[in-house]
């Protein structure tokens, strides 16, 4: 029986328009969109109702208060990384640095409990945050359905990309190989494609939409085929239209066990969206503004991933910890924890997953995965040195005294859910992280088109000029 045939009437009839329908509009543009007969609309057909009230608010919010003043900057901030300088507009999430991520408004616990699931499931569904991250709204289940469907459909890799990954030396770092690939997917680009032949501004986000549904219904197919080409046979499976994005990423990853694929939706939710100022997510949001195409835009956010303060902070942990567990010899007691955190500190190391930019205390989305593992395997021995690290790393951070945040961050804690599933090769970790990224970061990219956000180009200057500056401060004061 085909997967198709498995689904009720109903749900069946419904994804085949869906799926006639975005085919349609991928082809007829925005003036292709038109609702359901049941009144349900799919994202892109959301979306284009919403963005035209939108830009015009922020016009207006420009136009009325553009010369407010919304902050200073201090020369240690330009010499400081510009922490804390507000000069992003990203609509789909907001971090505070005591209560953590929003998305949308809603905090992680939130978002777990509203968005939709897959049947038996009790992790939302990424496909579904994406929707949310692009329009501020849940989508019902229907539409969560479609979306998936959709994705799916949009799959398949062109034969240069696979022959392209094929090729690639085994030892070539996992997120060196995904971002090789996504440049690679630039052929494919409509937005390009569209741009050459003088497609006007007010349609640009119509192939930026495009691409980014191509390009997320792709990711899966890459980053497997880099896991399975690197640490397996380089024999893959294939996608199910009818299954959702978590649990196709799963399956072709060669894990079948329903509760990794729980895991796969938990972790591409809560990896997604983490404002707008981070480096991959703001590399992502700057090649973008230059009208790089989304495919250029996100392999360039995946680079800065690859950083080893970023993203790259998962496998560090793991290997951290393995080389942790090696040393200590099954003596896990607090003192000798203790020493070999202080050890790390006196070696001129940093102590991987904890510490964050902004954040100042336990990351929920460091949380939302404890949780995980509590509730399937509260007794399995890395997650207990895990827990018994975060009962002993803040304190030894603090009195360290150099970080302003001695909490654990993401990273801390997503490779010890990934070990014990099997899926135990670190190096892959941040493609992983990077799958999902695409998910937080992608709708902006829409969005900036839609408005018509400008090219960024902050000033910079010389510490020559930087002493200029001060001077004639100083002068003034
Ligand atoms: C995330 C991170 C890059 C943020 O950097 P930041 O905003 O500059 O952090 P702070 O302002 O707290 O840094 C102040 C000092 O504390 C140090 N520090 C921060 N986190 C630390 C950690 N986990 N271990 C040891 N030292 C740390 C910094 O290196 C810096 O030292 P310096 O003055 O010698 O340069 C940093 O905390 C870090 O390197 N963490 C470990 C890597 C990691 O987990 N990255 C994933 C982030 S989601």
């Amino acid at each position: 029986m085909s997967s198709m045939m498995k689904l009720g009437s109903a749900t069946r009839s419904h994804l085949v328009r869906s799926l006639a329908r975005n085919t349609f509009a991928r082809v007829g543009g925005a003036s292709a969109c038109r609702a359901y007969s049941n009144g349900e609309k799919s994202l892109k057909e959301r979306f284009a109702e919403i963005f035209p009230a939108k830009a015009e608010e922020i016009k207006q919010f420009k136009k009325q208060h553009g010369k407010v003043v919304i902050g200073e900057v201090l020369l240690e901030q330009a010499y400081g990384g510009m922490r804390g300088i507000p000069g992003v507009v990203w609509e789909g999430s907001v971090l505070d640095p005591h209560e953590g991520i929003r998305f949308r408004g809603r905090t992680i616990p939130e978002v777990q409990k509203e968005l939709p699931k897959a049947p038996n499931g009790r992790e939302p569904l990424p496909e579904a945050l994406f929707w949310l991250l692009l329009t501020g709204e849940v989508p019902t289940e229907t539409q969560t359905k479609a979306l998936s469907a959709d994705l799916m459909s949009r799959s398949e890799l062109p034969g240069h990309v696979e022959q392209l990954l094929d090729s690639l030396p085994r030892d070539l770092h996992p997120m060196a190989q995904f971002s090789v690939a996504v440049t690679a997917l630039e052929s494919e680009s409509k937005f390009a494609k569209a741009y050459a032949q003088g497609v006007s501004k007010k349609d640009y986000w119509n192939y930026t939409f495009e691409d980014s549904l191509d390009l997320l219904g792709k990711l899966p197919v890459i980053a497997s085929k880099i896991y399975r080409n690197v640490f397996k046979d380089g024999k893959m499976g294939k996608i199910d239209v009818d299954a959702d994005y978590g649990k196709n990423l799963g399956h072709l990853l060669g894990f079948e066990n329903p509760e990794f694929v729980e895991l796969m939706r938990l972790y591409l939710t809560v990896h997604s969206d983490h404002e707008g100022g981070n480096v991959s997510a703001h590399t992502t949001h700057l090649v973008g503004s230059a009208l790089s195409s989304p495919y250029l835009a996100f392999a360039a956010g995946m680079n800065g991933l690859a950083g080893p303060l970023h993203g790259r902070a998962n496998q560090e942990v793991l290997e951290w910890l393995f080389k942790l567990r090696e040393e200590v010899k099954g003596d896990y007691s607090p003192e000798t924890i203790r020493q070999y955190l202080w050890d790390t500190l006196k070696g001129g190391r940093v102590i991987p997953g904890y510490g964050h930019a902004v954040l100042r205390k336990t990351d929920p989305r460091y949380t939302a995965q404890r949780e995980f593992a509590l509730r399937h395997f509260p007794d399995y021995d890395l997650f207990k040195l895990v827990s018994t690290v975060y009962e002993i790393a803040p304190k030894v951070l603090t009195e360290h005294g150099k970080t302003k945040n001695p909490w654990p961050n993401v990273d801390s804690h997503s490779g010890v859910l990934l070990q014990y599933y099997g899926l135990t090769e670190a190096s892959f970790y941040t493609v992983l992280f990077g799958v999902s990224r695409a998910f937080g970061v992608l709708p902006q990219l829409i969005i900036d088109r839609a408005v018509g956000a400008p090219i960024e180009r902050p000033k910079s200057f010389s510490t020559e000029k930087f002493k200029e500056l001060v001077a004639s401060k100083a002068s003034k004061a």
